[in-house]
């Protein structure tokens, strides 16, 4: 479209977007790492799933690689903050790799859920999406494995040996409204199911799916700023198409089709939970190419979680001083 003076385009950012703690948490893992240590800094998967951190996380000299016998031994190991199955774990214990998890807290508080089901004799159910890298940690976390559903059709197919031992736990970035839909199919099949409700996911995934159904609401056009695949970017997408808006994910201004604005009085923007924030300036920088752009900011609720940092390990004269 023609770029107009005329034109103002309200932009309104979602409160809270972009970053949680345990991304923030993961990022600064690896960063600390890279201060740290001389020896080269190893991390299995992408740390969080954003182009842009691991770029800039790889020219400070991280080197990524997508499984444990890409490592040489002794080299420093970090874990991603989706998590791993517990065989990494065991295969990087048995080649003695020194290891710092960046497993996202509420990601291992899933996986001793978990845990715990199994000690008291229920077959576990897990929600998710399956070849998630969350999704593979969980299942590789929970002694005997899990059923994983994605759908309420799903439920129909579990075979169970005792319907009255059966728990579940979820994803850590689902949508707390099809989640709710699986958990109903499950309790109607299973109505001694244990479970957590909806609690598995997330507090950084609750909020940005509260608050960006409340600005899509007043938006003409939705704009998530976040990787294809990262998951709770794609939830986010998914709430505003459910509302009848257009909705796009983008991973970053590059990605905005001016075609999309046509007719576009007011545009709603949000980032996913890996997103830095750097991306979503960039984005309403670009839209001023397109109008005026009037700029506000969602009151939303402010969050205060933080995570403790883990115990990095000692490497002998590796360490700087
Ligand atoms: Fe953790 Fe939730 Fe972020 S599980 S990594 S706080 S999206």
């Amino acid at each position: 479209p023609a770029v107009s003076d005329e034109r103002t385009l309200r932009v309104i950012l979602a409160n809270p977007r972009g970053f949680c703690a345990g991304v923030t948490r993961a990022i600064e893992i690896v960063e600390k790492c890279l201060d740290l240590y001389e020896h080269p800094v190893y991390v299995r998967h992408e740390i969080v799933h954003n182009k842009h951190v691991v770029e800039s996380l790889r020219s400070k000299g991280a080197l990524f690689v997508d499984e444990l016998d890409e490592i040489p031994d002794g080299a420093l190991t970090v874990f991603s903050a989706h998590g791993v199955p517990k065989a990494v774990v065991d295969e990087a214990a048995r080649r003695t790799l020194p290891v710092v998890d960046a497993t996202c807290p509420l990601v291992s508080r899933v996986h001793k859920e978990g845990q715990n089901h199994v000690a008291k004799g229920r077959e576990v159910v897990l929600i998710g999406h399956e070849g998630h890298p969350e999704v593979e940690g969980t299942q590789g976390q929970i002694p005997g494995g899990v059923h994983l559903v994605s759908r309420p059709e799903d439920v129909e197919r579990l075979s169970i040996s005792d319907p009255n031992e059966i728990a579940y736990v979820t994803q850590t970035t689902l949508s707390v409204d099809d989640t709710r839909e699986v958990i109903e199919a499950l309790k109607r099949r299973f109505p001694n199911i244990q479970g957590p409700d909806v609690k598995d996911i997330c507090y950084a995934t609750q909020n940005r799916q509260s608050a960006v159904r409340e600005i899509a609401r007043e938006a003409d056009l939705l704009l998530v700023v976040g990787a294809r695949n990262s998951s709770n970017s794609n939830r986010l997408r998914e709430i505003g198409t459910q509302m009848g808006k257009p909705s796009y994910l983008i991973d970053d201004a590059s990605g905005l089709d001016p075609a999309w604005l046509d007719g576009v009085a007011t545009v709603a923007v949000t980032a996913g939970a890996s997103a830095p924030e750097g991306l979503v300036r960039d984005l309403v920088n670009r839209l001023r190419d397109f109008g005026r752009v009037e700029v506000v900011e969602q009151k939303g609720v402010d969050e205060h979680m933080q995570f403790k940092l883990p115990r990095l390990p000692q490497i002998g004269d590796r360490q700087r001083p």
